[in-house]
């Protein structure tokens, strides 16, 4: 029985083996289910939640997860340190496959996806000028670098709406824009993430160049698979080492996100 969760990883369905003393439940949401039942247990003494990003048998794309719905979910369990980790291509010839990423920066090239919890009963404006947590950007950077991985601090994700991977010339202009990394599911959940005072962290492991660097061909979905369920034995290591690198009491300001602004409803 595990009594208290403060850390969630949301991640593909190759996390489940992540956590010891495992258990299941179903959690409902003022926006709907989660992806799937979230599972709580421990690693290494720490509370964690996990919660399949895609749902248990990869049933949701990435712009049909229901991020609002994870995020609240995870935050009603009492997390407030978010990990995720997630497959990316790359933009820059010099970061190759097998790179984690731990970036700093995000932009925005979804449409059409829900990227708010306040959409009624007043504006609520979220600083985001730094998307990702501090704390959780260190632990996780020092521990892969610990763990002899090639690791990135610092970049650029940016965040398509996909499903389909992007042009050539929609990647050359990614690349010239001078970002690094390229996926699908980062966004809204950072965002949502901040709007629920949580912090969060990227985990972005490499699994292509995207369609417009030098040395790329045009990625296709089997590969990005393959590689990354390649590399997943390793990457769950990692991600059970940073959990047990995250501060045990936040110093960060991720907690202070909505310091002063009148809420239009109780956070879980
Ligand atoms: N996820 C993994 N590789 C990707 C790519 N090249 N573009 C978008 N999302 C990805």
């Amino acid at each position: 029985m595990v009594n208290r969760v403060d850390i969630g990883v949301i991640g593909g369905s190759g996390f489940y083996s992540l956590l010891d003393d495992a258990e299941e439940v179903d959690i409902s949401t003022p926006y709907g289910p989660p992806s799937d039942k979230v599972t709580l247990g421990k690693i290494g003494g720490r509370g964690v939640a996990f919660v399949p990003r895609h749902g248990r048998d990869h049933s949701f794309p990435p712009h049909r997860i229901p991020y609002r719905a994870n995020l609240w979910a995870l935050r009603s369990l009492g997390v407030r340190q978010v990990i995720a980790p997630s497959a990316v291509g790359s933009l820059k010839a010099e970061i190759g496959p097998g790179a984690l990423v731990v970036p700093d920066q995000l932009v925005d090239r979804t449409s059409g996806r829900v990227q708010t919890f306040y959409d009624a009963g007043g504006a609520v404006h979220v600083s985001f000028a730094d998307p990702y947590c501090p704390a959780g950007r260190s632990a996780a950077v020092g521990t892969a670098r610990d763990a002899n991985w090639d690791t990135v601090d610092g970049g650029t994700l940016v965040v398509i709406e996909g499903p389909r991977f992007s042009s050539r010339a929609e990647s050359r202009w990614f690349s010239s824009a001078g970002w690094s990394i390229i996926g699908m599911t980062g966004h809204p959940e950072a965002v949502l993430a901040r709007e629920l005072a949580l912090c969060y962290t990227t985990m972005a492991l490499v699994t292509d160049h995207d369609a417009g660097v030098e040395a790329g061909e045009g990625v296709t979905h089997d590969e990005v698979l393959a590689f990354f369920a390649a590399k997943i034995e390793r990457m769950r290591s990692l991600v059970a080492d940073v959990v047990q690198a995250l501060p045990e009491e936040r110093e960060c300001a991720c907690g202070n996100a909505l310091d002063g602004i009148k809420l239009p409803f109780e956070l879980p």
